[in-house]
């Protein structure tokens, strides 16, 4: 499998890429709007197709670039079935693998951050998105999260993937990449060992400022992403590409 690890610093997202050497193809987790055009001269350089985005959640930090990149390359929109967005073209169930070539991708219902968010398991390597971050984890007080299903979600679920499972996150805020099933269990200081008692006081005792997009991100991304034609000016970088080509 070819695969890239690609940062989007505005919201310090990880969108991954995936190709099939044999085919050609590739597919793009959590792509981002504002590094659209990186993505895209990536995926030109490897001499790839782009066949499907795939998000793990409708996001509350960042617009995603799958409908930009439908109109592009002509990929198809890979998203939760349960979020019933009508932009969708393959609706994402958990049992009901993503084939590529030979990428297989095994969709984990993951709900608490959101409640239709998606993890992807794939060969040696989990994607987690926001449900389980390196040393951390997707807060739970918005987008109908649920501090107790997330806990389920990622003790029950995801710490039931074999201990050398690769976990690539959503994203980082300090330039951590990879982490494993085994060092979460042991290190993440929210969920490593915690019953839900102490998960609950821990997520409860947060205290996180509303995110400062969010107003914005989550109609866009429901439509798969389509940017606010007006942004206050300090949030525009959150939409980079779209005020250089206004039109797409
Ligand atoms: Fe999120």
């Amino acid at each position: 499998m070819i695969f890239r690890q690609l940062f989007e610093p505005v919201s310090s997202t990880y969108t991954y890429l995936l190709g099939c050497a044999e085919t050609g193809q590739a597919m793009l987790i959590d792509p981002v709007i504002a590094t659209l055009e990186r993505d895209l001269a990536e995926l030109a350089r490897l001499g790839l197709k782009l066949v499907y985005s795939v998000d793990t959640h409708i996001h509350a930090d960042h617009v995603t670039s799958a409908l930009e990149l439908r109109k592009r390359t002509g990929s198809r929109i890979a998203a939760p079935a349960i979020d019933r967005l009508t932009c969708t073209d393959t609706g994402i169930q958990e049992g009901i693998p993503l084939r590529m070539g030979d990428v297989i991708l095994n969709p984990l219902h993951t709900p608490g951050h959101t409640a239709g968010h998606f993890a992807y398991h794939c060969d040696d390597r989990v994607f987690t998105g926001d449900a389980l971050l390196i040393e951390g984890c997707g807060r739970t007080d918005f987008q109908n999260g649920d501090t107790d299903t997330l806990y389920r979600s990622v003790t029950e679920k995801l710490f039931s993937l074999p201990d050398d499972c690769l976990v690539f996150p959503g994203h980082d805020y300090h330039g951590r990449r990879v982490s494993s099933i085994a060092q979460e269990k042991a290190r993440n200081p929210r969920l490593g060992g915690r019953t839900l008692a102490e998960f609950r006081e821990i997520m409860a005792r947060l205290d996180l400022p509303y995110p400062i997009f969010m107003d914005y991100a989550v109609p866009a991304n429901r439509r798969c992403g389509v940017c606010p034609e007006e942004l206050p000016e300090d949030l525009q970088k959150y939409c980079g590409h779209m005020e250089k080509s206004p039109q797409g």
